[in-house]
This record gives structure tokens, sequence and C-alpha cells, in this order.
């Protein structure tokens, strides 16, 4: 496990507290990831993946412990700087039917650059250039609706590129999809990867994972294996 990760998760815990009941997601997990790693999150529904991913993602918040990424301690940040954390730093690709059903394909991409200060022609370049890398260009002007899911889901990939991110967090990405094309989304991740980008991806199914060069798996809060 390497001292000096790009991402750095020491005794990280979350506690949802739900009114009456606490519920504990996650119980003082500690890891190391490597830059350039694509890395599969395993665990059975309820493990704690998805939480995990949204702390390294910066949409939540750990209840105590220390996360790294890149440097930056994220509980240091304030809600801004967490903010442009996400905006800059991480992509993200949920399980299924995140797009916007009213706008098409090229234009759920510009979504995420609306509050990029770029010029309109270089947010441009870049939509187009996210929807040639998940291989969707050709559907670009269609609505979300009109396209299979496997192709959602590529269009959802290009969205979560067009800002370039560093790190891509893919939770559930093949969850709703039939074998090939979860196939096709898996060797986009892969390509990505190739590419340079550190990539999570969460899921219960481990067959969806052979493109990992590395996994941790989850159950109940722990890491309980890693290899
Ligand atoms: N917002 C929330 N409030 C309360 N409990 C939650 C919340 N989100 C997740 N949990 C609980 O945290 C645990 C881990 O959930 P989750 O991270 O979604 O696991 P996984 O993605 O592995 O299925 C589960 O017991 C779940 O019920
Ligand atoms: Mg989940």
């Amino acid at each position: 496990m390497a001292v000096n990760g790009y991402i750095r998760a020491q005794q990280i815990s979350k506690i949802y507290d739900t009114g009456s009941l606490a519920v504990t997601a996650l119980a003082e997990v500690s890891f190391s990831i490597a830059q350039g790693e694509i890395i599969g999150l395993i665990g059975p529904s309820g493990a704690g993946k998805s939480t995990l991913l949204n702390l390294i993602g910066g949409l939540d918040r750990a209840t105590s412990g220390t996360l790294t990424v890149g440097g930056t301690e994220l509980a240091v940040l304030d809600d801004e700087s967490l903010a442009v954390y996400r905006r800059n730093t991480v992509g993200f690709i949920f399980q299924a039917k995140t797009l916007m059903p009213a706008l098409t394909v090229y234009e759920n991409c510009m979504l995420p650059l609306i509050p990029v200060p770029l010029p309109e022609s270089e947010k441009h370049q870049r939509v187009e250039k996210a929807l040639e890398e998940a291989n969707i260009a050709h559907r670009a002007m269609h609505l979300p609706g009109e396209l299979s899911g496997g192709e959602q889901q590529r269009a959802a990939v290009a969205r979560a590129l067009v800002n370039d991110p560093q790190l891509l967090l893919a939770d559930e990405p093949t969850g709703e999809l039939d074998a090939e094309n979860a196939m096709r989304i898996m060797q986009l991740l892969q390509a990505l990867n190739e590419q340079g980008r550190t990539i999570i991806v969460a899921s219960h199914d481990p067959t969806t994972l052979q493109i990992a060069n590395r996994y941790l798996r989850l159950s109940d809060g722990t890491i309980v294996e890693e290899w």
C-alpha cells in the first residue's frame, strides 16, 4: 500500500444521523490509491460503496478521519471550495437515468460547464471531444429517451468528462445494462484509465469489474479484503 497515495483515507467513518437512529455506513476505513490506478470497489448492497464514493467525490463529508485527494484534505475545504474541487477534479457516473430528459445529449454535456469561466467556443470543443471519447457523438442531438440504455450511459460518461477530471468515480455504472453493453462501458472506463485518469468503479457484481488493476472489498462499512 502506497504511503503517499493520490487518494489517502485514514480511519474515515461516516455515520448517518437519521434522527431516532444513527447508521454507521463506514467504520474507520483506511486505504491508499495511487494516481493512474483503476480500482474495483466490491461488496454487497449496503456495504458502504456509494457512501465512500460520495466522500471521495466531495458530495458528502466524513464524520471523522482524514481523507486527502491530490494533497488536499477535503475536511478543511469550506462548501464553496468543495464545490470547486468537485467541478475541477471529479467526474461522476451513476447507475442510470441521470441525464435531463428534456435536453439533448449535447445540452446535457454542456450543463456542467455552465459555471465554468471559459469562452463558449472552448466549451463546445470540450463537449465535442468528450462525446467522441465516449463513442456517442453520433447521437449528440438526440434526447436521452431516444437512446438505448447503453447509449444513455455512454452519454453520462461524456458528461462526466467535459471538465477533464483527473478522477472518475463510477457508482454501479452497468447496473441497468445487459452483459454486452456493460462490457462496453467497462472497456470505455479502461480506455479512459489508460489515458492516465484515476478511476474507482463500485459494483456489487464482481464479473463486471474484470478491468480493475486492484480491488477493495467492503462489507458492513469496513474493508475486509484487498487484492
Ligand atoms: N442518506 C442516508 N441516510 C441514512 N442511511 C444511509 C444513507 N445513505 C446510505 N445509508 C446507509 O448506509 C449504509 C451504506 O449504504 P451505501 O453506501 O449506499 O451502500 P452500497 O452503495 O454499498 O449499497 C446502508 O446501511 C444504508 O442504508
Ligand atoms: Mg450503492
